[in-house]
């Protein structure tokens, strides 16, 4: 029952105002979070590249207003990218973008998208890696899809998100599961309604599983992104029914959840990559993660209580 209150609140100012100003939130936020800027965020890639994981990293923020906010979060990206060179990860560590940071809600946002983001493609391309392109709320994903096929002309790589809750999905995954097309599933994070998407739990995790099916038979690279242990052991039964070795589809997690099992995956010989945030402007990320887990919150709030 909290889950759609705490989306609800994700999209309220007055709600992101209270929440940062709150004097234990920096220390809650930390265990999703764990870095503001770059110098805070490298340690962590070169701790956990050591550590035989592979990373994903987005540097927080959605929903802007203007079009500088748009080529900040892409000179945000292109500085991430330029510390990364250094450390010749290749696609050990790449990265996952919000379009809505690029200016995709603004006027002429498709292509304000499309200028903000091929240049951070074309950066991660120049060090060997990729860019996945989130999947947001619905009303923006036929943009997402469209900006997706185009980058993919000429960065094949490119890869994108669907999400499992969305009825769409399915024929989403049909389309893309080709040619070593790269697709996240995930079961989807944004507070959505019924005349779209699932709204039951159980109901989600059967159209995943019928997503997951779809990618693993088709002839693109898989990217299952779950912490839930039974979807988990579904996908290393429909990978292996599928023929797939180890290295031809590959498990995300986010940093900071099920941290242990991350290292279990990788310690198989799965390919497990962490979703790793950093940044400023964290709130929106932040509060999904709370609606996630209302453990979380119930947490959050009694550190509010105890200080
Ligand atoms: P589920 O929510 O059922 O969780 C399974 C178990 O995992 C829980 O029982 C708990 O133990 C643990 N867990 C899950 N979330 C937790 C949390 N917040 N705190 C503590 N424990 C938690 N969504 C989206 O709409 N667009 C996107 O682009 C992405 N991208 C993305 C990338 C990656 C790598 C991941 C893992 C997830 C996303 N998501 C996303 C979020 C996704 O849609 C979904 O909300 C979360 O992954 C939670 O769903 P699970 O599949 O983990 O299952």
């Amino acid at each position: 029952m909290l889950g759609p209150v705490i989306l609800a609140a994700s999209r309220s100012d007055r709600m992101r105002r209270l929440v940062s100003a709150a004097p234990v939130t920096k220390q809650v936020v930390d265990r999703f979070i764990p870095g503001e800027t770059v110098d805070e965020i490298v340690p962590i890639i070169e701790d956990l590249t050591a550590k035989g994981l592979e990373l994903t990293m987005d540097v927080v923020g959605e929903d802007i207003t203007t079009p500088a906010q748009a080529e900040a979060a892409r000179d945000a990206y292109l500085e991430l990218i330029d510390r990364l060179k250094g450390l010749e990860l290749g696609t050990r560590a790449e990265m996952s973008v919000k379009l809505s940071m690029f200016g995709q809600a603004l006027p002429g946002g498709h292509e304000l998208a499309l200028a903000n983001v091929r240049p951070v493609v074309e950066a991660a391309a120049a060090i060997g890696t990729t860019v996945t392109l989130d999947a947001e709320d619905h009303t923006t994903l036929d943009s997402m899809f469209a900006i997706h096929e185009e980058l993919r002309r000429e960065f094949p790589g490119t890869g994108c998100v669907i999400q499992a809750y969305l009825f769409r999905t399915e024929a989403d995954a049909h389309r893309l599961a080709a040619n070593g097309s790269r697709v996240r599933i995930v079961k989807g994070a944004y507070k959505e309604p019924a005349e779209v998407a699932y709204q039951d739990k159980a109901e989600i995790d059967k159209a995943y599983v019928r997503v997951m099916r779809i990618l693993m038979e088709g002839s693109g690279y898989p990217m299952i992104g779950s912490h839930d242990p039974r979807l988990i052991s579904i996908a290393q039964e429909l990978a292996h029914r599928a023929g797939r070795k180890l290295d031809e589809y590959e498990f995300q997690m986010l940093y900071g959840i099920r941290s242990d099992e991350h290292l279990r995956l990788a310690a198989e010989g799965h390919r497990m990559r962490v979703y790793t945030a950093y940044g400023t402007d964290w709130y929106g990320y932040f509060m999904r993660r709370l609606a996630e887990k209302p453990a979380n919150l119930r947490f959050f709030l009694r550190s509010m209580v105890s200080k």
